[in-house]
């Protein structure tokens, strides 16, 4: 791709449009608000508080990311979603029960207001879900037009210069590549005749891009994953980024398995397990919703250590990943992790580890980086899979003949430079061999 000639000035109201208005939703729009009336401070989020160098080392040029690429400002962010329950993002946020009563106070006339439109929804997808908050119509071709006309509706009330669609909803149901996904014309054809192969996510993806509107996928699921999504999404100078947010476990995995390999030491065996009882773990006792995500959570290791390459170190790894949904954690999910780990000799060692987190304060500001970056990249007129997007997804999504890049530092030096190549800076290849010259 041709390096981005002109970058349109962030001008006018940024629509945030968000299917799926959960915790994770919710815990964005009300840190967005509590930033922006300078209650909060917007710990984990890159564009926000991470700077970066230009140039060489000695010439101290050091930006904020927000400022050096001109990404919008969070006063000019208004929001918009859909959800299968018909609850307003305050009555959603209270029930995830992810903020305290204090920031929930600060925020309820904001979320009061954001009430979610009904949803493009088919039981089949998430069976552990039911709500009455559903959109209805003949065909799931019928259903996308109106979701379509949501999102102009939305444009038009809040005076929107441009929009970004993220996918926040649940897990759905575990599904491959089909036949009627190759083309764009296939892709409709099965829309309007009802096909299993389309999910309701996908019926949001095509609605967003065949509007012009860039998407991305915050959950497992295949959704823009397909041919003719990718094909809609260049014809449209559409970006699109997925999928499933790096937050915890697997950001923690994405850290370690390069420090392993970057020492050449051996791995027998990972042993993730989880408890959560938020819903979206309730979503993930379905073993259709858990196989997609347990698919997400497999790949990373795979894909870091390359056993082809090391068939000492790492040809007979044990990888597994458990998710238990336990209610009395709410959305305080514990990870823990056994690692099996060889040194010298081949002798054997172990690492445990134990992340309590909280899932959704480690998600929200990675909605706000995805979205503003989503909208940077639509300005600079760069479209289709935004591969540097990598860091902020547990499968980051590729050209279809490349492998996946996961190795956490890889991935935001890959970051950082693309937003220096589309701004004419150097790249920074750390060599620093002028310095001793
Ligand atoms: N929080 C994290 O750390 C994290 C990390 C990676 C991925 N995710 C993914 O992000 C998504 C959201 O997580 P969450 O904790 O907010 O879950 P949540 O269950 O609180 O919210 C998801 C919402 O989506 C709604 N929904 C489901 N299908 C829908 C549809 N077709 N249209 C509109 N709404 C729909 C549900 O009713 C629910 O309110 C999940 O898919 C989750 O797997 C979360």
């Amino acid at each position: 791709m041709e390096k981005p000639t002109k970058i349109a000035v962030p001008r006018g109201k940024l629509g945030v449009l968000l299917p799926g208005v959960g915790a994770v939703a919710t815990t964005f729009m009300a840190g967005v608000e509590l930033v922006r009336t300078k209650k909060a401070l917007p710990v984990g989020s890159l564009t926000q508080m991470a700077t970066i160098r230009l140039g060489k080392r000695t010439e101290g040029r050091s930006p904020k990311i927000k400022d050096f690429v001109k990404l919008a400002r969070l006063e000019d962010m208004v929001f918009g979603g859909w959800d299968i329950f018909p609850d307003s993002s305050y009555e959603a946020a209270a029930k995830a029960g992810v903020l305290d009563a204090k920031h929930l106070a600060l925020v309820k006339t904001f979320l009061s207001k954001i009430k979610p439109m009904s949803a493009a929804f088919y039981h089949e997808y998430v069976k552990m879900l039911n709500g009455k908050n559903v959109k209805k119509g003949k065909t799931k071709y019928d259903i996308a037009l109106q979701v379509k006309d949501d999102i102009a509706r939305f444009k038009k009330k809040h005076g929107c210069s441009r929009l970004v669609m993220l996918w926040c909803g649940s897990t759905e149901v575990f599904m491959k590549q089909h036949e009627v996904h190759a083309t764009p014309e296939s892709f409709e054809a099965a829309m309007k005749e009802n096909h299993p192969a389309i999910a309701p996510s996908m019926l949001y993806a095509w609605a967003a891009i065949t509007s012009g509107i860039a998407y991305g996928n915050g959950a497992p699921n295949l959704t823009v994953d397909v041919a003719a999504l990718r094909q809609l999404a260049q014809e449209h100078n559409v970006p699109i980024a997925g999928k499933d947010f790096k937050t915890g476990q697997t950001l923690l995995k994405t850290v370690l398995a390069p420090a392993f390999k970057a020492r050449m030491l051996g791995l027998n065996g990972w042993f993730s397990t989880n408890i959560l009882g938020n819903r979206d773990g309730e979503v993930l006792e379905d073993p259709g919703s858990f196989k997609t995500k347990e698919e997400s959570k497999l790949g990373a290791l795979e894909f870091i250590l390359q056993p082809h390459l090391y068939p000492d170190l790492y040809k007979k790894i044990h990888h597994k990943v458990r998710i238990n949904y336990y209610p009395p954690r709410g959305d305080n999910k514990e990870g823990w992790d056994n690692i099996d780990i060889f040194g010298w000799l081949g002798y054997p060692m172990q690492i445990k580890v134990d992340f309590l987190c909280r899932d959704s304060i480690l998600a929200a500001p990675i909605v706000l980086d995805l979205v503003l970056f989503l909208d940077l990249a639509q300005r600079a007129g760069m479209r289709g899979i935004q591969e540097w997007l990598s860091f902020y997804f547990k499968s980051p999504m590729t050209a279809p003949e490349l492998y996946p890049e996961h190795d956490l530092f890889i991935q935001l030096m890959k970051l950082k430079n693309t937003l220096r190549w589309m701004m004419g800076e150097d790249l920074i290849t750390h060599l620093g061999q002028e310095y001793y010259d």
